[in-house]
């Protein structure tokens, strides 16, 4: 086995572990919600009372995703089959079920735990230093210095994924070969590095020039989708590829990759190669279009900790799958054999030998460094910095400002151009900057919320530079929760620094109302309406509304929608799986028009959200429901939380948290653009964000604010945001596009003036559709 090639993959790995050691849990705003136990499918024979218990905790692919959680499950079967063992699995939908699910079967007695996969290796680690006689092997992680009680599995795949790369260049025949990546972690590229080295072999061998497109291993940056799940991304990339050329793809990303083989599969004439175990057979549907698979034979791998932990001879420490070791490989051509000539195959077979034989470099770990750049010294900014944004509320307002006051400290020759435009959400900022970026006048930075509001309309519309760069530059990559970054992203590259996460499902309340009248924030609509007319009798508006924006009302009803669909049935409005004609929409519509008939202010249409929260404040209203926005209003005006005014999460929305996010992003042509990343790298500052984020009433987007920063009701959020299901909001655009946005709007702007229930369902239908999100 290759030393060097381990003590690279072990350094990679440690870094990467100490980069994810800092990621916050669960702030993925489209995971799917908690975990349920799942007996193993069909356990062939009943084990006896006190049988030996192998245990495997999945990551998010879950246990069928024909990846490497399948492979595993299965040397955990082999295991059941002729070790005559039990075997038990445990699935996690999130990140925050591993340690959830690691310490049930610890609790459970299982006399080995398989954990599968690099996501789950501090969850892995913690749980084996608090635990020392639990036996662990993990799929895909080592650690250095080794734990006793862990063995990890590792795959040289690159020696595998290099045989791909050379017989994809053999066999290409339009000279362009594709890869793409879930998250860019080291067990992920270091299949892609193989392959592009193995094509970068065959053009030296045969004088072609074979592309490689989605990866480059000498600067190991390229394509990733951001997850692990999403099927849609695998089609997109994989279109992607396809559009640019390439005829053979290998995508490196679980289930993801199935997405991937069905467009190639309309296509035509474009063949997929397979990863982790063999396509051919896992993933039959798509057999005739398998060229070959590059193979982790992590069954056997985890089969054999298996029986060392049942014969008492497991020990601690890695081991290794290599060619050599038979541990990777690749897999049979099948029905394809014919597509690859025998002289290729025979090239194949002598690479094969060379490289156990450690006579060819398949990492570019092993390889002479590129010239190392450094970037230029940046000199400090001068000139003007316009930043755009509608921040103008009390609050609001002032966390900006904090912010200005940090960067003129910083940049004194900077003078900032304060650029507003007044109204919640941005109901008016939005057109104007829409108009000025197609005017090609953009400002230097401007506000967008993370999610498909940048995405949507900016990225994909070629109107901004990534800001990866920064990200890098500042050694941020560990300082965000993933789920964070994963929004932020879209093709490989972070497109905007976020400044904060808000949450929208808060209800605001009057504490001393309450109190005189002997109320407690309601859980559900039903203790809601029971309360409003207690309230309503003594002259008190339960619910103060400010929709002189319509997203005000939408804001509201998002609240509903959660707490009548449950977080599930409300993700599923924004990927097409819950029907937006459904009873949930129904029941939420008929509460909506229930608060508007008897319980909301008349004047909500002429007010804003501020003027809302100030009737609360006031005592003229008892109740609103509005993002924590209201908490940096409050703050404004001097109010305290639990004394001036009480929150909660709104009525029936308790243990979930609707997410969004501001962030700033860097318009291709900022007139100020050395200022303007200035200014970013100011937003992205755990400086930046204790200044702003205690004044704006949102909590930092970064992993190491300081808590001690933040009040009463800021410090729950910031513990909510942990533990809570996150889902995303879609009036502050990180649910759903902005044309969708407007038309829920829409219908909104016509629902509170006819309460017309039928009418309203079929238009969100139609929305729906118009999105093409619905079919
Ligand atoms: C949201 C924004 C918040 C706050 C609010 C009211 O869309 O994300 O930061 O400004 O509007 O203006």
């Amino acid at each position: 086995m290759n030393k060097k090639l381990l003590f690279n993959l072990m350094a990679l790995l440690v870094v990467a572990s100490m980069l994810l050691a800092a990621c916050q849990p669960a702030a993925t705003p489209t995971q799917p919600p908690a975990p349920a136990a799942t007996e193993p499918p069909a356990a062939a024979t009943q084990p006896p009372a006190a049988a030996f218990k192998a245990c495997q905790v999945t990551d998010t692919g879950g246990i069928d995703d024909k990846s490497f959680n399948a492979t595993a499950w299965k040397g955990v079967q082999d295991a059941i089959d002729q070790l005559g063992i039990e075997g038990k699995y445990l699935e996690s939908q999130q990140q925050t079920d591993y340690d959830k699910n690691i310490n049930a079967f610890i609790d459970e007695g299982c006399n080995i735990i398989i954990t599968v996969g690099f996501l789950l290796g501090d969850a892995t680690k913690a749980a084996a230093e608090k635990n020392p006689n639990q036996l662990f092997s993990i799929v895909d992680f080592a650690y250095d210095p080794p734990i006793p009680n862990v063995l990890g599995q590792v795959f040289n795949t690159n020696e595998a994924g290099f045989l791909a790369g050379y017989v994809a260049a053999g066999v290409s025949k339009t000279g362009k070969v594709g890869t793409f990546g879930g998250i860019q972690i080291p067990t992920v590229t270091v299949f892609m590095d193989g392959f592009a080295l193995g094509v970068q072999h065959y053009n030296e061998k045969h004088g072609t020039n074979v592309e490689v497109l989605g990866w480059d291993a000498n600067t190991q940056t390229g394509l990733f989708t951001g997850n692990f799940e999403s099927t849609d991304d695998g089609r997109t990339m994989g279109e992607t590829l396809m559009d640019e050329g390439a005829d053979i793809i290998m995508p490196v990303a679980g289930p993801v990759g199935l997405g991937t083989a069905a467009a190639a599969k309309e296509r035509g004439n474009v063949y997929i190669i397979g990863v982790d175990n063999d396509w051919y057979v896992t993933a039959p549907d798509y057999k005739d279009i398998i060229l070959t698979s590059v193979m982790k034979y992590m069954d056997v791998t985890t089969f054999n900790a298996i029986k060392a932990a049942m014969e008492g001879t497991f020990q601690g420490g890695v081991t290794v799958g290599t060619l050599e070791n038979g541990g990777v490989g690749l897999a049979p051509f099948h029905d394809l054999d014919s597509m690859v000539p025998a002289e290729l195959k025979s090239e194949l077979e002598t690479l094969k030998a060379d490289i156990i034989a450690g006579k060819i470099a398949t990492s570019p770990g092993e390889m002479p460094k590129p010239e190392a750049t450094e970037p230029p010294a940046m000199a400090a900014p001068t000139g003007q910095l316009e930043i755009f944004s509608w921040w103008t509320a009390g609050g609001e307002a002032d966390g900006l400002n904090a912010m200005y006051e940090v960067f003129k400290k910083m940049y004194p020759e900077v003078e900032i151009i304060n650029a507003t435009v007044a109204g919640g959400a941005g109901q008016n900022a939005k057109a104007v900057l829409a108009t000025r970026m197609q005017a090609g006048d953009p400002p230097d930075s401007f506000q967008v919320h993370a999610g498909h509001e940048l995405i949507d309309s900016w990225v994909k519309a070629d109107k901004m530079e990534p800001v990866t760069f920064i990200f890098e530059q500042n050694g941020w990559m560990d300082k965000y929760p993933q789920g964070v970054i994963d929004i932020l992203s879209y093709n490989g590259e972070i497109w905007s620094v976020p400044v904060n996460i808000h949450r929208s499902n808060v209800l605001w309340y009057n504490k001393a109302v309450f109190d005189e009248n002997g109320l407690t924030a309601p859980t559900t609509w039903d203790e809601f309406f029971t309360i409003a007319d207690t309230l309503k009798a003594k002259g008190i508006t339960p619910l103060a509304l400010g929709d002189n924006g319509i997203w005000a009302t939408t804001h509201l009803f998002e609240s509903i929608l959660l707490a009548t669909l449950g977080p599930d049935g409300y993700k599923g409005l924004w990927d097409g799986s819950t029907a937006w004609d459904g009873d949930g929409v129904k029941q939420a519509l008929e509460i909506l028009s229930r608060l508007l008939t008897d319980y909301i202010n008349e004047d909500h249409a002429a007010l804003s959200w501020d003027q809302a929260a100030q009737l609360v404040a006031d005592g003229d209203a008892a109740m609103t429901i509005m993002g924590d926005w209201v908490a940096g209003y409050y703050t404004s005006i001097n109010l305290e939380p639990n004394v001036g005014y009480g929150y909660a999460p709104s009525p029936g929305t308790s243990g979930n948290f609707i997410m969004l996010s501001d962030s700033f992003g860097l318009p291709k042509g900022a007139p100020n653009r050395d200022a303007a990343v200035a200014w970013l790298t100011l937003c992205g500052s755990k400086e930046g964000q204790d200044a702003f984020n205690p004044l704006k009433g949102s909590i930092p987007a970064r992993t190491d604010g300081d808590r001690s920063l933040y009040n009463a009701y800021l410090q729950s959020a910031m513990d909510d945001f942990g533990s809570n299901t996150i889902v995303p909001s879609v009036a502050h655009g990180a649910a759903a596009s902005e044309g969708w946005v407007t038309a829920i709007n829409d219908v909104m702007t016509l629902f509170v003036a006819d309460l017309n229930v039928d009418a309203a369902l079929q238009a969100f239908v139609q929305a729906c559709t118009d999105a093409g999100v619905c079919k």
